[in-house]
């Protein structure tokens, strides 16, 4: 059964040009994934389909007001051919990974709800099955936190990337960041490929890569490691790598 993916926000077409486009176009015409977009002004009831208030106690901005959000979801979630897992954006939410990408990528439906203003009626959040984060850091809406989403779980469907591509060798797969890449040419402006890559060995290609997949991350993102199943002798590399460096890139 193909993956339906939904989106309720008050800026339904941001999401067709990108969701119609390249892997995901493809993944959508393949009938891997279905895409709809629904307009949270729909479930307004006034001239202006209004869909913000002031919040109650002052303060800067205006909020999502609950009732149209309680109204979509109600015909959305009962009216559903299939149960939808509800997801919220929030910069208080949990921090979205691969391995929730992952999870997400095994719903049957998924319904993205986007934020916009300063936030949300704390009362909508009774309906989420879960509350993401892309980051500490505010967006001005959940539009791009949604495509984010959609775009990482779409990738991750069998079939998705393609025969010829795999999501299985690439960062965070494997609890590390993937390892260097190289194409043509072999030298560029004195830089060189290491030679293990041109060598056409296979066993010793996917030590270096082994190797590489772990020395990146020690050095970008030692956060990782904790959680990544090294051996003895790649753990003792990692403490003589670490202790060799200045720190990770970009300090
Ligand atoms: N909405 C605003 N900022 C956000 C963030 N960092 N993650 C998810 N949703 C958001």
């Amino acid at each position: 059964m193909s993956l339906a993916i939904e989106t309720l926000s008050v800026f339904p077409g941001l999401f067709e040009p990108y969701m119609s486009t390249s892997i995901m176009g493809r993944a959508r015409d393949r009938g891997l994934v279905s895409f709809s977009a629904h307009d949270l002004r729909d479930w307004t009831h006034d001239r202006h389909r209004t869909v913000d208030d002031a919040p109650f106690g002052g303060g800067q901005g205006m909020l999502m007001k609950p009732g149209p959000v309680f109204e979509a979801l109600d015909d959305l979630t009962c009216g559903g051919e299939r149960p939808a897992h509800v997801v919220f954006f929030s910069p208080c939410g949990h921090p979205y990974d691969e391995a929730a990408a992952a999870r997400l990528s095994r719903e049957s439906r998924i319904i993205l709800v986007c934020g916009r203003y300063e936030g949300m009626d704390e009362r909508v959040y009774s309906l989420a099955d879960e509350v993401v984060s892309l980051g500490d850091y505010v967006l001005t809406g959940g539009e791009l936190a949604a495509l984010v989403v959609a775009d990482s779980v779409v990738r991750l469907i069998p079939g998705a990337l393609g025969d010829d591509m795999s999501a299985a060798d690439e960062s965070f797969s494997d609890g590390l960041l993937e390892y260097a890449q190289y194409t043509r040419p072999s030298v560029y402006d004195g830089m060189r490929v290491p030679d293990v890559l041109l060598s056409g060995d296979h066993a010793a290609v996917a030590a270096w890569r082994r190797a590489s997949a772990i020395e990146r991350t020690a050095l970008w993102r030692p956060d990782l490691l904790g959680q990544a199943d090294l051996s003895a002798e790649e753990r003792e590399r990692v403490r003589a790598l670490v202790e060799d460096s200045n720190g990770p890139r970009g300090e």
